[in-house]
Parts: C-alpha cells; sequence; structure tokens
C-alpha cells in the first residue's frame, strides 16, 4: 500500500478528518479533506462531526479546533510545530498588560496560545481582523496581540487607537522592502499581495494586502495580472499555481541570501508523520479544562461576530 492509501484506510476507520492549512506542502494539501486558513480550519473543524480531526498546520490551530469541540480527538503530525508569535506572547506577561489596562478590550489573534486566549475578550484571523475591530464599540480602547504588523495595519486603516504586543511572525518579518522596490521596478506588470505579518514597510509596496485565502483568490480572479509578486509564506504557491496555470508568481525577496521563505514550524509535518498519527492516535491535544472554558469564550466571540450576529463586550477585565 503507498502512504496515501494508508492515510486514506486509516481516514475511514477512524472516522477523520485531516485539515491542511495553505502552508503545507503540496503534498499534505493534496490528501487533505479541506485546505484552507486559520479561520476557514478553525470553522471546519468546529462543524464537522467526525470523530477525529488532524490538523496539519502548527499547534496553535490544533488547539483552536479543541477548544470549541472538546470531545473530539484532534490530532497533530509534530507536537513541536509552534509559532513565534506564539513564543513571543507568555502568558504571565501577556496578564500582566491585561491587569494594567482593565478597562481595554483585548482582541488577540489566533496565533496564541490557548492560555493568552483564556484571558482575551475576542479573537481574530487575518481574513476577519476587520469585521472584529468594527464590531468593537469606538469609545473602548483596544489592546491588540500578538503580531504588531496586523495590528498596526488595521489601526492604520480602521482608523482605531490600539496598544500592541511587541510580538512578529519569524517568517514575514524577513521580507526585504528594498529588494521588493527593486523588483516591482524590474516587474512593473505585476500585482504585488502581501500577508498583513509583513512588516510596514513591505506592506505600503503591496497592491492587495490579506489573508492567505485572500490572497489566493486574488490570484484566481484577478485575470488582468498575468504575474504576482508573493509575499507570504512559499506553501501558498501549490493552490496559487493549480488555480493560475497561466500566471508567473514570483516570491518576494527576504533581507538574507536565502532564496526561500519557509515557515520552519509548519515545514515539520510530513505524510510519514500524518500516518502515524492516525495509526497511534497520537501525538494529540489537550487544553486544560478550565483554560478551555474561558478561551472558548473568546474564540465563539469571533465566530458570532463572523456570523453577524450581535455580542455583549466586558465592561472590566477579571481574572
Ligand atoms: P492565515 O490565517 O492568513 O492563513 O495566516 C496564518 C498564519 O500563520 C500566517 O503566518
Ligand atoms: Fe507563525 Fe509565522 Fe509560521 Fe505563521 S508563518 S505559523 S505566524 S511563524
Amino acid at each position: 500500500m503507498s502512504i496515501i492509501e494508508e492515510i486514506n484506510q486509516l481516514k475511514k476507520e477512524r472516522n477523520a478528518l485531516v485539515l491542511a492549512h495553505y502552508y503545507q506542502e503540496g503534498e499534505i494539501q493534496d490528501i487533505a479533506d479541506f485546505c484552507g486558513d486559520s479561520y476557514f480550519l478553525a470553522k471546519k473543524g468546529q462543524e464537522s462531526d467526525a470523530d477525529v480531526i488532524l490538523l496539519a498546520g502548527v499547534t496553535f490551530m490544533a488547539e483552536s479546533v479543541k477548544i470549541l469541540s472538546p470531545n473530539k480527538t484532534v490530532l497533530v503530525p509534530d507536537m513541536k510545530a509552534g509559532c513565534s508569535l506564539v513564543f513571543e506572547s507568555p502568558y504571565e506577561n501577556y496578564l500582566q498588560w491585561r491587569k494594567d489596562n482593565p478597562e481595554a478590550i483585548a482582541m488577540t489573534y489566533i496565533n496564541s496560545s490557548a492560555d493568552v486566549k483564556s484571558i482575551s475578550d475576542v479573537i481574530c484571523t487575518s481574513s476577519n481582523a476587520e469585521k472584529i475591530v468594527n464590531s468593537i464599540p469606538t469609545d473602548r480602547k483596544i489592546l491588540f496581540g500578538p503580531d504588531k504588523n496586523l495590528g498596526r495595519y488595521l489601526a492604520i486603516k480602521l482608523k482605531r487607537e490600539m496598544d500592541f504586543w511587541d510580538g512578529t511572525c519569524e517568517v514575514h518579518v524577513l521580507f526585504s522592502h528594498k529588494k521588493l522596490f527593486e523588483v516591482k521596478q524590474e516587474h512593473p506588470d505585476a500585482l504585488v499581495i502581501a500577508h498583513p505579518e509583513c512588516s510596514e514597510a513591505v506592506l505600503e509596496h503591496a497592491d492587495v494586502i490579506g489573508s492567505t485565502s485572500r490572497l489566493l483568490s486574488e490570484v484566481e480572479n484577478n485575470k488582468k495580472y498575468k504575474k504576482f509578486i508573493v509575499a507570504t509564506e512559499t506553501g501558498i504557491f501549490h493552490q496559487m499555481k493549480k488555480l493560475r496555470p497561466d500566471a508567473e508568481l514570483i516570491q518576494a525577496p527576504v533581507t538574507n541570501h536565502c532564496a526561500c521563505n519557509d515557515c520552519p514550524y509548519m515545514k515539520l509535518n510530513s505524510l510519514e508523520k500524518i500516518r502515524n498519527a492516525l495509526r497511534d492516535l497520537e501525538p494529540q491535544v489537550s487544553v486544560d479544562e478550565n483554560i478551555r472554558k474561558k478561551a472558548a469564550l473568546s474564540l465563539q466571540r469571533m465566530m458570532d461576530i463572523s456570523n453577524d450576529k450581535k455580542v455583549a463586550w466586558p465592561q472590566q477585565f477579571e481574572l
């Protein structure tokens, strides 16, 4: 049996759903039941009636599924698949920030730990962040973390006052605005598309800024352009090439001499690890029940706002 046949058989035996982020290797995206951005994967996980969900991405994505669906078995191919934004926002420091601003609303990027989500009022992803900001009463101060680049982009675009946590994505900060300017000069007929985790200087060069799914739909649907300069992780090229085989996709240049822009955590996953996880039902994601209940409130607020439901906001931070 090939490894893909083994995975398909295990999926049936386990009543399992495989969700993959767009930054996974192409062969992983191809065996997934669904590929998507962080919001889409969280939603698919919540809606699914599978007994087992395997999330091929990074662990905060799998934790979000577990938080919203505690009765499901949630697997990851590799527990070491973290995220620099999670590492740069330790719980104790984040808690202090909240305590120092008890009247503020804490809007937290999904790229955060379950602990940090449990002391947040609402979660967002890059695909729903604007809608979430616009749902927060204008007289409330916003604490935005852990990604300061996404936060700054939102604050400027939506003209909202925010305090930012000092965290960044170690992959997206590598894009060089100087080199990007040069590549634009070489390809004046290209559209520049960028993820909002890029630095402010890089985003100033971008024609379109959005989540992975937003960037993908731009390449798919904008037929006026046949050339795109792409400032995000390389995994996304797999779907872009499939959807627009006629288009030239140019990777935005990075500051060092490496030609790649891979997320080291996303790229820890492999077909072998997926097969093993489905076979052994390990590694499983678990979240302490007290933390989970609180984190579920902030994630559910995100889901409700995304579905145009009205939500109530706490007046004060309480632990
Ligand atoms: P998306 O929600 O846009 O897929 O982004 C997730 C991520 O980790 C980007 O680095
Ligand atoms: Fe985290 Fe950046 Fe990797 Fe996304 S690309 S998972 S933000 S380190």
